[in-house]
């Protein structure tokens, strides 16, 4: 028996399942010697992974489209048990079952005590923000794993208020490490108010939270693109009105259709620079996502952006998108006016409220995104199956908590 077992990147569309040692309360080497900061990390704990998701973000790694170093870990969607704790961490307990944002923030920085925990200064010598398992951000040890290193936990963790109650409904608290917040961060960037109409460009698990947190925010009708039949009539099931770009249809004739007349008050990206053109089997075309969301959104609106955009893209389509420069009119959103919200979700600024609504019976994210639970050893097959574009948001459940 192995210490802990981890996902790893295996090679373009590949990932496997390592073993590895058990966690120590330390940091990184690269965050240790980068930034001046002692390895020690008495303010950390372990924790044994109750459930642990799979993101698209992740699939960008898989699919060879970062830098991502060949076992590299993967893993930043996190939810456990605490089992081990450092002596300076004052607020929390062995036994405690808590959510983890994906985002690692100190909690002691000027970005931290903004609120703007997606960007900390003090985890990542290579630029501002961290996360678990994950290229270009600090070196952290991924989660889809049995047993995890949490630092800064008094500051990271969201404990649920009671282990049964959470037990029960860990597959809509799960989705608070990422997607639910990432999604309600879209919608509220976008400006998502009562009575918005609203498109979100994307069905996937992230495109589905947004969707869904509109409707909590009050969007009097929810427009969701994609390609993917599944992914859309997985809208649908959740009262989304469904733009099927894979006709090739124009956007605003869609939209047009739908609410008469050829904009929306607020466009939220959740596809990010892997986006396709329109049509069936149209290639990839990675500003057409931001396009469609200028030219749909009136004239005033926000753009909500958590779609991911990179700096380093070994797999783009061509020399200058190979560094993230791809063909954004902006002239069209600046003759609109628009805001544009990029960046990291802050998952702490949201996490809190959504576990509540979750808790108190008012928010079905689970349902909404089609939460299936796999074990460990099935993460392979997950991920396989979810870049094959499966209207499902795999949740990996490593000590069999979950299926129990
Ligand atoms: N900002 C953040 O904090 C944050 C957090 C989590 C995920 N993300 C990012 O959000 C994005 C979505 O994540 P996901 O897990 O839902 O990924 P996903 O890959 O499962 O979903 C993307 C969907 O976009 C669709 N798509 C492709 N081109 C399109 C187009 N032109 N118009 C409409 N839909 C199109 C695909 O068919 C797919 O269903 C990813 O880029 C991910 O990295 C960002
Ligand atoms: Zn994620
Ligand atoms: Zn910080």
């Amino acid at each position: 028996m192995a210490d802990n077992r981890v996902v790893v990147y295996a090679g373009p569309g590949q990932v496997a399942i390592e073993n590895t040692e058990f966690p120590k309360l330390e940091i990184p080497r690269e965050v240790s010697q980068g930034l001046g900061i002692k390895q020690a990390a008495p303010h950390a704990v372990i924790l044994k992974l109750v459930t642990t998701n799979i993101c698209g973000s992740d699939q960008h790694m898989v699919r060879g489209r970062t830098t991502a170093p060949v076992g590299q870990s993967l893993g930043h969607e996190i939810t456990g048990e605490i089992v081990e704790i450092g002596e300076d961490v004052l607020f929390h307990q062995v036994g405690d079952i808590c959510s983890v944002p994906f985002n690692i923030a100190c909690g002691r920085c000027r970005m931290c005590n903004e609120g703007k925990t997606g960007i900390c200064l003090n985890v990542n010598p290579a630029r501002a923000g961290a996360a678990y398992g994950y290229v270009d951000m600090g070196g952290w040890v991924g989660g889809q794993a049995e047993y995890v290193m949490i630092p800064f936990a008094d500051f990271n963790l969201l404990k649920f208020p009671d282990r049964d109650a959470a037990l029960e409904k860990i597959l809509d608290l799960t989705m608070l490490s990422d997607i639910f917040p990432t999604g309600y961060h879209g919608a509220v960037t976008a400006g998502v108010t009562t009575g918005s109409t609203v498109y979100v460009a994307g069905a996937g698990p992230v495109g589905l939270a947004a969707a869904y947190s509109a409707q909590l925010l009050g969007a009097s009708r929810v427009i969701v693109g994609d390609m993917n039949a599944d992914r859309l009539a997985q809208a649908a099931s959740f009262g989304c009105d469904i733009a099927d770009l894979s006709t090739g249809d124009s956007l605003t004739d869609i939209v047009a259709d739908l609410l008469g007349e050829p904009e929306v008050d607020a466009a939220v990206d959740a596809v990010g620079f892997e986006a396709r053109g329109h049509g069936a089997g149209a290639g990839e075309a990675p500003a057409t996502v931001l396009n469609d969301v200028m030219g749909i959104a009136r004239a005033g609106a926000s753009l909500g952006i958590p779609g991911l955009y990179v700096t380093g893209d070994p797999g783009a389509v061509d020399e200058a998108a190979k560094i993230g420069q791809i063909g954004v009119r902006l002239g069209l959103g600046w003759a609109k006016s628009h805001t544009l919200v990029t960046g990291q979700c802050p998952v702490k600024k949201y996490n809190r409220q959504l576990m509540n609504l979750i808790l108190a019976d008012k928010a079905h994210i689970a349902k909404a995104v089609n939460a299936t639970a796999i074990s460990l050893d099935d993460a392979p097959l997950g991920y396989a199956q979810f870049d094959q574009g499966a209207a499902q948001k795999f949740v990996i459940d490593p000590h069999g908590m979950v299926r129990a």
